[in-house]
């Protein structure tokens, strides 16, 4: 069981977490009309009195784009605001996990965007390692992931995440950790909430926006990392089999950091990881606001 922060926002005022509950009519439970986002933040190491949030105002920007889809304008000024009266309430003192939620909240009967109230609420949860960072094992999925041209791909869709279900599920009840998705044209596309990397003679490579995935701010920070590290990277399809004979691969996202893989179906993986190391490193170090060069990817928020 999780353990929730106690303080959640929810229809327009900050109350207790158990108090926040929706009617069994609201929209989008039946119709999967909502959208969300997930962000991580720490107390900082060297100062118990700030919390340090990892890429806010991204993450705000992204679900103001998704709630676009819902046909709801939030702009990401007020969303980022809220979260930080959220933080300021709740003195978080562990590591935790914000999940914004934006939704339709009437209790209309028949799917469509108009004519139907809109919502958002925040919680938090405080959470640790989601996969383990020693490497984990990874199936190829029977599901595939959605298409652009009938899913809303660029937007974090709750609908979209019963083929993600789907896909963990079947991975997990045949002992995988996890399950990487292929898109419609058989190319790999990501995991069932993580982007994904593979390393080839000292190259990384992932898939392009083109590749039908989400657009994943860990993946957007990585990239960036490795351009200033001179490390190439190159976006581009990748097949299957390359999956099966890459130097390294690992997923990423906010909930898994950076998670390498050591086996996909049969095939095991090396454990020298040199790339996969150097960047998570890296990416560890920044969210605790110990590199000057990307402080600007780190909202301190001082606790009253
Ligand atoms: C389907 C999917 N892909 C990728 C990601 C990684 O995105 P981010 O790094 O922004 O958390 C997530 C998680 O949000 C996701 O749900």
């Amino acid at each position: 069981m999780h353990t929730f922060l106690p303080i959640a926002y929810f229809e327009n005022e900050f109350v207790p977490f158990e108090n926040a509950k929706l009617s069994i009519a609201t929209h989008a439970l039946h119709y999967g009309t909502a959208a969300f986002g997930g962000m991580r933040g720490i107390p900082n190491p060297e100062n118990p009195k700030q919390i340090l949030l990892f890429r806010l105002n991204r993450h705000c920007q992204r679900l103001s784009q998704s709630a676009k889809f819902l046909n709801y304008e939030l702009s990401p000024e007020k969303l980022q605001q809220i979260i930080i009266d959220f933080v300021q309430k709740n003195k978080p003192t562990q590591s935790f996990y914000i999940r914004p939620l934006v939704y339709s909240s009437g209790l209309g009967i028949a799917p469509r965007l108009h004519n139907i109230e809109k919502n958002f609420f925040v919680y938090g949860l405080e959470m640790g390692d989601y996969l383990s960072p020693d490497g984990i094992s990874c199936r190829i999925s029977s599901w595939t992931r959605q298409e652009d041209r009938s899913f809303p791909l660029r937007g974090k869709i709750s609908a979209a995440y019963i083929t993600s279900a789907l896909a963990k599920t079947e991975a997990v009840e045949s002992g995988f950790d996890e399950a990487i998705l292929m898109n419609s044209q058989g190319k790999v596309c990501e995991a069932t909430g993580m982007n994904i990397f593979i390393v080839r003679n000292s190259k990384l490579i992932t898939p392009g926006f083109e590749q039908d995935i989400l657009e994943g701010i860990t993946r957007d920070s990585i990239l960036t990392l490795a351009r200033n590290l001179d490390i190439p990277t190159i976006e581009r399809p990748i097949d299957k089999s390359e999956l099966f004979i890459a130097d390294e691969v690992f997923l990423c996202g906010t909930a898994a950091k950076i998670a390498p893989v050591k086996q996909i179906e049969t095939f095991k993986l090396s454990s020298h990881r040199p790339i996969t190391e150097k960047l998570r490193d890296k990416l560890f170090a920044i969210t605790e606001n110990k590199d000057p060069q990307y402080a600007d990817w780190v909202y301190v928020v001082d606790l009253p």
